[in-house]
């Protein structure tokens, strides 16, 4: 039994910010951004939280598949930027959707959470736990960005993006996943709710001594960068030497969008077409984990997907982690081969 993708969706707040935006708040330039980057401009949130887009990218998901909230088995929400702590995004957005069968819970892996949440999805469908699964990736990243940082501002965005899975006789394709504790000051975050003015008198006061800057997403650039870049093509490679598929089979290598030159050097490394690696970062920034299901919408709509292609999804970031899963597309109601 395998798990196949039989509907998309994604959910964009309508505010955006582009680079010359940026550089009123920060020393920078849309010449610098644009060619460090690639990214243009970035979508931020304004009435809109991690759950409520979450819920709207799922919607869409489940219409796109032609799927009720009824028949969810399990609901799995990526993000490490919800609006709460309890309960949980994945209860919240079962409550919204109306599904009462599911299964709900969150799932913290940064721009790797959507691959680990497409793989725990899979692991349920393919041992019979369960037939339909829900994974969304939501990530409201502006509340966590430091918007006097000029190394991280110019980077992040906020949005949404979700995926119904079937269990379904098919060929199972295993995921490569890896995590590197040790490197885990590379990309760094602290906890605010201990200190963000929501005390109720039980919660510990932040230590006069820290810097507000660890309240906000901190990153080593270079050294992701090249932990990327080495990394990503490394963790493809295996996946597709352990299912015995070789790279011109692959359609399309959809990668978490952080920085357009890692997608290229990850191209270049495994020898294989940019035409291969679409890109979207330039409209939507570093969505973390909701760039991967951002992406696979819009191709899906763009009808650029067609039944029977093999893709790579892969993804790398904070923890470190990274992963690949090979999918093959079947289902797709908006695009189906008659
Ligand atoms: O989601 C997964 C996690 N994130 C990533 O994958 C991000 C990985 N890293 C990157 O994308 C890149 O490292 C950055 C875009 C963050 C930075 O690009 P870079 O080419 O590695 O720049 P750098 O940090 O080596 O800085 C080069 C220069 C420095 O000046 P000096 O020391 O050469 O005079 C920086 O101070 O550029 C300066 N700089 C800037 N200048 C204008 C750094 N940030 C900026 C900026 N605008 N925003």
């Amino acid at each position: 039994m395998t798990a196949t993708i039989c509907g998309t969706g994604s959910y964009i707040p309508s505010y955006t910010m582009d680079n010359n935006d940026i550089a009123r708040l920060v020393e920078t330039s849309d010449e610098w951004i644009r060619e460090r980057t690639g990214v243009i401009r970035r979508h931020i949130i304004r009435d809109e939280t991690t759950v409520s887009m979450a819920a709207e990218a799922a919607k869409r998901a489940l219409e796109d598949a032609g799927v009720s909230p009824e028949e969810l088995d399990l609901i799995l929400v990526s993000t490490i930027s919800s609006n709460v702590i309890l309960p949980c995004a994945a209860c919240e957005v079962q409550e919204r959707l109306g599904a009462p069968r599911a299964t709900c819970f969150d799932l913290s892996a940064a721009c790797t959470g959507f691959i680990l949440a497409y793989n725990t999805a899979f692991a349920y469908l393919n041992s019979g736990f369960g037939k339909t699964a829900l994974i969304i990736g939501s990530e409201s990243l502006s509340n966590l960005t430091n918007w006097k940082d000029r190394r991280t501002c110019i980077l992040f965005g906020d949005g949404a993006g979700a995926a119904v899975l079937r269990a379904e006789e098919g060929t199972v394709y295993l995921p490569v996943t890896h995590s590197d504790g040790r490197k885990g000051e590379a990309l760094t975050c602290k906890s605010r709710h201990d200190y963000n003015g929501l005390s109720d008198g039980h919660c510990r006061e932040r230590p006069q001594d820290t810097p507000d800057e660890e309240y906000y997403m901190q990153m080593d650039g270079q050294a992701v960068f090249k932990f990327a870049v080495k990394s990503v093509p490394e963790v493809i490679n295996e996946a597709l030497e352990l299912n015995h598929v070789s790279s011109g089979e692959i359609s399309y290598y959809i990668l978490h969008q952080a920085n357009r030159r890692i997608i290229e050097a990850v191209a270049r490394r495994l020898g294989e077409p940019m035409e291969k690696f679409p890109v979207n970062l330039q409209e939507y920034g570093n969505t973390s984990s909701a760039s991967i299901p951002i992406l696979l919408d819009e191709m899906n709509r763009e009808g650029k997907l067609r039944k029977g292609q093999k893709l790579v999804l892969a993804g790398f970031g904070a923890g470190l982690t990274w992963g690949a899963s090979i999918i093959e597309w079947h289902r797709c109601r908006t695009n189906e081969i008659k």
